[in-house]
């Protein structure tokens, strides 16, 4: 069995989409458990309906920034997960657990990297931008994560065009209902070994 590990802290829509997709299509994938910074969030609720245990931790639960990234590290490592999958996850990821999984933590980003990436570019402040460079085309990345916000290697991409009459939030629900047909397709793709890196490159095989 494949085992996978989910960091979220907000609506869970994309956790759930993975859940649903896991279950419908028998995909021999497990998620061993889903840490979150806030407690209340919808992917936490998700979580406890399927049973997957919870790790909360937040600056409430560890007011200490340096014993909060220990814990997070010694849980990551203790799991023993394939891949560390962030879904919405809006805290920075501790060193520690970075080193521990080379190349087995990946991001979904709402916009095509490199565009509209980076430090404060999250939520509904990408699509803004996207609209407001005139931006033809958005859509949805899936990325290695690494120490840089949004700056780990492309593994999978779809995009979804920007429409003349376009708000953030109409742009913004189309690039999610992409975001959820991609996301669980790279992960299955991961555990049948269809992802890969050769000098440098990423290689997708999957759907
Ligand atoms: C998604 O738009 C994702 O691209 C970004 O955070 C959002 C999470 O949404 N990283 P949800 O919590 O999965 O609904």
């Amino acid at each position: 069995m494949y085992t996978i590990g989910i960091f979220a802290s907000g609506g869970g829509s994309n956790f759930k989409a993975i859940a649903q997709k896991i279950a419908q299509l028998n995909l021999p994938i497990t998620c061993s458990f889903l840490l979150t910074n806030n407690s209340k969030s919808g992917a936490a609720q998700k979580a406890l309906d399927l049973k997957i245990p919870v790790h909360h931790l937040s600056a409430k639960t560890h007011p200490k920034e340096d014993e909060r990234d220990a814990e997070i590290t010694r849980i990551v490592q203790e799991s023993n997960i394939d891949l560390l999958v962030l879904a919405g996850y809006m805290k920075k990821i501790p060193d520690g657990v970075i080193a521990a999984l080379p190349q087995r933590i990946i991001n979904i980003h709402p916009s095509l990297l490199p565009s509209f990436g980076g430090h404060g570019l999250f939520g509904m402040h990408v699509h803004s931008a996207a609209i407001e460079h005139g931006a033809k085309i958005s859509g949805a990345t899936v990325h290695f994560v690494n120490e840089e916000y949004d700056c780990g290697k492309i593994i999978k991409q779809q995009s979804v065009p920007i429409l003349d009459d376009d708000t953030p939030e109409n742009l913004a629900e189309r690039v999610l209902a992409t975001e959820h047909d991609i996301y669980w397709r790279v992960i299955e793709a991961f555990s049948k070994g269809n992802v890969t890196i050769n000098n440098g490159r990423v290689y997708y095989s999957g759907t």
